[in-house]
C-alpha cells in the first residue's frame, strides 16, 4: 500500500492554477496517517470543498452507476442515489455510547465499555478501505469562526458522504486553516465496510451501494470521537449531523454550559415589524421541517427559516440565550412533502439536490407519495423496479430523503448565518398526541418547561389511540440523540435556567395532532399553526391573556385568533380540554418513567410532578 498525498482537490485546483494540498497541521496529518495505516486505502484524498471537486466526484459516481443524473430540464444538477435495501435508516440498536462509566450513558442508551469497543473497532476497521480512496472531509458546524460553531473532520471511504457533507456542512479548505491556527476539532471516522481487496490480495468489483450487514455507530463522549462502520446512509454516515451535532455536542454542551438540541429555528415578524426567534423540539416525523418552513395564513405575519433539525444555543454577553443552526443544508423526509403540505420545501429542491431512495419518473424527474395529487402511471421504484399504481407497494421508500443547501430555501431568514446566533424568545415542545395534550400551553416557569420537555411523548397513528398506555416517551425529542444520561441532561437544562434567570425564553407545549371523537384532527395545522405562534409572540410581548390550569397557562377565551376557521365551539373546547383523570394517570406513568433514572432525576422535576398532581387534585 502506498499512501500518497494525491488529492482530487489538488488535481482540480491545479487545473485552475492552485496548488493546495490539504493541511500542514501536524496533529491532523498524524491522525489521518494513523487511520490510513489501519484502514489501508489505496490513496488519501484531502478534500477542499470546491465545486470542481464535487463535479469530479459526481462524474466518477455517475460512471460507476452509483448516482443517476436527473433530467436537467426538470431538476438541474440533481441526482438520485439508491441504497442497499438493508441500509435505509438510522440503526438505533447498533448505536453505542461508550462513556467510561455505564451510568453516564444512562438507561436510554446502549452502553459498551470503551476499551472493549476500541478493540472491536480496530478489528473491524482493519483493512476496511482496501481498494478505495479515503477522503478527508474538513467541516464547520455553524458559520466559520462563529463563537457557537465547532470544527470537525470526517474520514470516509464514501463519495456519497463527501457530496452530502458538502451540502449539509460548511465543508472545505478554510477549515484546515482554522485547525492550523489552533482551533479544536472533533475526529470522526466512517467506512462503508466493503473493501475491494480481500486479505490475500484478491480484488472484487464494487456495487452500487457498498455497505456491510454488521453496523456500528459509536460515540466516545469522553474523547469526543465518532466511529461509524457498515452503513452509508444519512444519520449513520454523515457524522456531522446526529453523531456530532447532537450526541457528542450534547456532552460538550453539558461540560461547557450550552445546549445542543433536536430543534428547528424560525424567525417570526409581527405586523408591527418586530422580530422574534423561536426554537422547537418535536420527535421525528412530528413536523419540524413543516413548522420551519411555515407560511402564515394570518395577515401581516411573516415566518422565515433558520434551521429545520438541530439548534445549538449559548448564553450571550447580554445574558440572553442565542442559537445557531449548525447545519448548512436540509436532509428532509420526501414522502408527504408536497405543494399543499410544504410548498416551501418543494421550491427549495428545484435543483442542486441529491435524492435518496425516491422514485424515478419516465421523464427523468423524481416522484414520491404525496408530492403531487395525481399519481404517475409508471415509475421506477426506489429499488430500481418497474412500478405502477397497481403494484401495491410504495414507489419511494417511506424514509427517502432530499439533501439540499439551506441557502436555496426561498424563505431563509436574513440572519440565518449570524455569527453569534439569534436571541431566542420562546422554546416549544411538541409531540403527536391524539388525546390529553391541548393545542398550546405555556409553562409557569423554566422548571415547569423543563418538565414539559422531559415528558414529551408521542402516539403512533397506527396504534390504538387514546389510552395513556400507548405513550412512547421521547424526552426533548432527544431519546436517540442524547450522548449521556438523560436525567443528567434534564439537570443541565435546570441549571441553564438558573443561569439565564429572568432572561430565559418562555417555554410552551404544543400539539397539532389532537383528535376528535370521530378520529379526525381537531386542528387544521400546517399554515394555520401561525395562529398559535401569534398567541405565543403576544404572550412574550405581554399582550395576550391566559388562564391558569393545572397543566399550565392556556389562551384565555378569545385570545387565540380563530377567525375564519371552520371550528365549532365544541371543537375548540375539545382542543383545550384538560381532563383530570387522564392527566393523573399520566402522572403515574411519568413517575414510572422517571423511576428508571433513580436518584439522578433532578429534584426540580420531581417537585414539578408533585405540583402537577396537587393542582390536578385541588384546583
Ligand atoms: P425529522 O426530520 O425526521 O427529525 O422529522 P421532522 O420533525 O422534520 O418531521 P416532518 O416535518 O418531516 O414530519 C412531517 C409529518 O408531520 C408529516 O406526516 C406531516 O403531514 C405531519 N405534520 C406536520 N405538520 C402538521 C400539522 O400541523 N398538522 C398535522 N396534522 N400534521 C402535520
Ligand atoms: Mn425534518
Ligand atoms: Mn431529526
Amino acid at each position: 500500500m502506498t499512501i500518497s498525498d494525491f488529492s482530487i482537490g489538488t488535481d482540480a485546483s491545479a487545473a485552475v492554477g492552485g496548488t493546495r494540498r490539504g493541511t500542514t497541521d501536524p496533529e491532523l496529518i498524524a491522525w489521518v496517517n494513523e487511520i490510513a495505516a489501519l484502514t489501508k486505502p489505496d490513496e488519501i484524498v484531502w478534500c477542499d470543498g470546491s465545486q470542481q471537486e464535487a463535479d469530479l466526484l459526481t462524474k466518477q459516481m455517475l460512471a460507476e452507476g452509483k448516482l443517476i443524473k436527473l433530467n436537467p430540464e426538470w431538476r438541474p444538477n440533481s441526482f438520485l442515489a439508491r441504497t442497499d435495501p438493508g441500509d435505509v435508516a438510522r440503526v438505533e440498536d447498533r448505536t453505542f455510547i461508550c462513556s467510561t462509566y455505564e451510568e453516564d450513558a444512562g438507561p436510554t442508551n446502549n452502553w459498551r465499555d470503551p476499551h472493549a469497543m476500541r478493540e472491536e473497532l480496530t478489528h473491524v476497521f482493519d483493512g476496511s478501505m482496501k481498494g478505495r480512496p479515503m477522503y478527508v472531509v474538513p467541516f464547520s458546524m455553524g458559520p466559520l469562526g462563529g463563537h457557537i460553531s465547532q470544527l470537525g473532520v470526517e474520514i470516509t471511504d464514501s463519495p456519497y458522504v463527501v457530496l452530502s457533507m458538502g451540502i449539509m456542512t460548511r465543508m472545505g479548505d478554510a477549515v484546515y486553516r482554522l485547525i492550523e491556527a489552533g482551533e479544536p476539532w472533533v475526529q470522526t471516522v466512517h467506512s462503508v465496510g466493503y473493501p475491494l481487496v480481500d486479505g490475500v490480495g484478491h480484488r472484487r468489483s464494487d456495487v452500487e451501494w457498498p455497505c456491510n450487514e454488521t453496523k456500528y455507530i459509536v460515540q466516545f463522549p469522553d474523547s469526543r470521537e465518532i466511529w461509524s462502520y457498515g452503513s452509508g446512509y444519512g444519520g449513520n454516515a454523515l457524522l456531522a449531523k446526529k453523531s456530532f451535532a447532537l450526541r457528542i455536542a450534547s456532552v460538550m454542551a453539558r461540560d461547557e454550559g450550552w445546549l445542543a438540541e433536536h430543534m428547528l429555528l424560525i424567525k417570526i415578524t409581527s405586523p408591527e415589524g418586530r422580530a422574534y426567534h423561536v426554537a422547537a423540539a418535536f420527535p421525528s416525523a412530528c413536523g419540524k421541517t413543516n413548522l420551519a418552513m411555515l407560511r402564515p395564513t394570518i395577515p401581516g405575519w411573516k415566518v422565515e427559516t433558520i434551521g429545520d433539525d438541530i439548534a445549538w444555543m449559548r448564553p450571550g454577553d447580554d445574558g440572553r440565550l442565542y442559537a445557531i443552526n449548525p447545519e448548512a443544508g436540509f436532509f428532509g423526509v420526501a414522502p408527504g412533502t408536497g405543494e399543499t403540505t410544504n410548498p416551501t420545501a418543494v421550491q427549495t429542491i428545484w435543483g442542486n439536490t441529491i435524492f435518496t431512495n425516491v422514485a424515478l419518473r419516465d421523464d427523468g424527474d423524481v416522484w414520491w407519495e404525496g408530492l403531487t395529487d395525481d399519481v404517475p402511471a409508471h415509475l421506477i421504484d426506489w429499488q430500481g423496479n418497474d412500478w405502477t399504481p397497481a403494484s401495491g407497494r410504495p414507489a419511494a421508500h417511506p424514509n427517502s430523503r432530499f439533501t439540499v443547501a439551506a441557502a436555496q430555501c426561498p424563505q431563509i431568514a436574513d440572519d440565518w448565518e449570524a455569527h453569534d446566533g439569534v436571541p431566542i424568545d420562546a422554546i416549544l415542545f411538541g409531540g403527536r398526541r391524539a388525546t390529553n395534550v391541548p393545542l398550546v400551553a405555556e409553562a409557569r416557569s423554566w422548571k415547569h418547561g423543563v418538565f414539559m420537555g422531559a415528558t414529551i411523548s408521542s402516539e403512533q397513528t397506527a396504534a390504538a389511540e387514546g389510552t395513556v398506555g400507548e405513550l412512547r416517551r421521547d424526552p426533548f425529542a432527544m431519546l436517540p440523540f442524547c450522548g449521556y444520561n438523560m436525567a443528567d441532561y434534564w439537570g443541565h437544562w435546570v441549571k441553564m435556567g438558573r443561569l439565564l434567570g429572568e432572561k430565559a425564553p418562555k417555554i410552551y407545549q404544543v400539539n397539532w395532532f389532537r383528535k376528535g371523537h370521530d378520529g379526525s384532527f381537531l386542528w387544521p395545522g400546517f399554515g394555520e399553526n401561525s395562529r398559535v405562534l401569534e398567541w405565543i409572540v403576544r404572550r412574550v410581548e405581554g399582550a395576550a391573556d391566559a388562564v391558569e390550569t393545572p397543566i399550565g397557562l392556556l389562551p384565555a377565551p378569545g385570545a387565540l385568533d380563530i377567525a375564519g376557521l371552520d371550528l365549532s365551539d365544541d371543537t375548540v373546547e375539545q382542543l383545550f380540554d384538560v381532563h383530570r383523570e387522564t392527566w393523573l394517570a399520566e402522572c403515574d406513568l411519568t413517575e414510572e418513567y422517571f423511576a428508571q433514572f433513580g436518584d439522578r432525576v433532578p429534584a426540580a422535576l420531581n417537585a414539578e410532578l408533585a405540583s402537577l398532581r396537587y393542582h390536578l387534585k385541588h384546583q
